[in-house]
């Protein structure tokens, strides 16, 4: 049976007058990958944002393993920062800009959430920052500044990072598009490590190409709402909506298979 980890009901956020999001139903299950995809200022960041609570949303719901996050009152769900605590912690976030602290080095910036927020003892928080730091491949670089690294070796400190926290799902925002595209591989590579062993994550991405051979699921958005979601080739190869196949069209330089029945 699928395990619920992550999901909204009718997610809404507005800024000012902005619609951004109008209404997002999503569910998310442990060890599933969903990718999101869509045009710029579609909503994509705002939704990622939302859903771990960098953003407030204006309306809806959002649950962590089935329970509502927040508190429900007069039909409003309201929510407290010191509640919403916790619950970032269990849902990481890899940015687009690694934001790795500068004056710390690669290990204190991987020790830093499990020793402020988790509260662990020194002896665990060490061990864990460093198996992390393995797992991303960048042991070595422990004692190093971030302003000493690569780009591509920042963001590996920077999922190493959110992976610290060992959090239930973890969000990432175009992780690499900030990155020089010869540092761009190294990144993908450890993501795609991290959900063949069963991470459970959503993507916002534009690199179709990876999106098609490491997600589960594609989710096109367009003006705040999901237009067409499905499998990878459905949304990507076959898709059903003129708006999402004009989007695809501007990607044509990504290598997606042609669709089956075409001969
Ligand atoms: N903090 C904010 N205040 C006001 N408007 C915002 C804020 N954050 C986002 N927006 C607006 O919300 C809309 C969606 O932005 P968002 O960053 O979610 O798009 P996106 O799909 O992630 O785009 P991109 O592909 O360029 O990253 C845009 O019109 C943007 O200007
Ligand atoms: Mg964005």
């Amino acid at each position: 049976m699928s395990l619920e980890i992550l999901s909204c009901r009718n997610l809404k956020k507005q800024f000012v007058e902005n619609q951004v999001l109008r209404g997002i139903d999503l569910q998310i299950n442990k060890g599933e990958s969903l990718a999101i995809i869509g045009a710029s200022g579609s909503g994509k960041s705002t939704l990622l944002r939302c859903l771990n609570f960098l953003e407030i949303p204006s309306s809806g719901e959002v649950s962590l393993r089935g329970e509502l996050i927040g508190s429900r009152q007069n039909g409003q769900v309201l929510y407290q920062e010191r509640d919403l605590i916790p619950i970032r912690a269990k849902i990481g976030m890899v940015f687009q800009h690694f934001n790795l602290f500068p004056h710390m080095t690669v290990l204190q910036n991987v020790m830093e959430g499990p020793r402020t927020v988790l509260k662990l003892p020194k002896s665990e928080y060490e061990s864990r920052a460093i198996s992390y730091l393995e797992k991303v491949g960048i042991p070595e670089k422990r004692n190093a500044y971030p302003s000493e690294l690569s780009g591509g070796q920042q963001q590996r400190v920077a999922i190493a990072r959110a992976l610290a926290m060992e959090p239930e799902i973890m969000l990432f925002d175009e992780a690499t598009s900030a990155l020089d595209p010869e540092l761009v591989g190294e990144v993908l590579d450890v993501i795609l490590k991290l959900m063949q062993e069963g991470l459970t994550c959503v993507l916002v991405t534009h690199e179709l190409g990876f999106a098609y051979s490491a997600a589960q699921r594609v989710l096109f958005m367009h003006n705040g709402v999901v237009l067409e979601e499905g499998s990878a080739y459905d949304v990507l190869v076959e898709p059903q909506q003129p708006r999402t196949i004009e989007f695809l069209r501007g990607h044509s330089r990504f290598q997606l298979p042609s669709p089956k029945n075409s001969q």
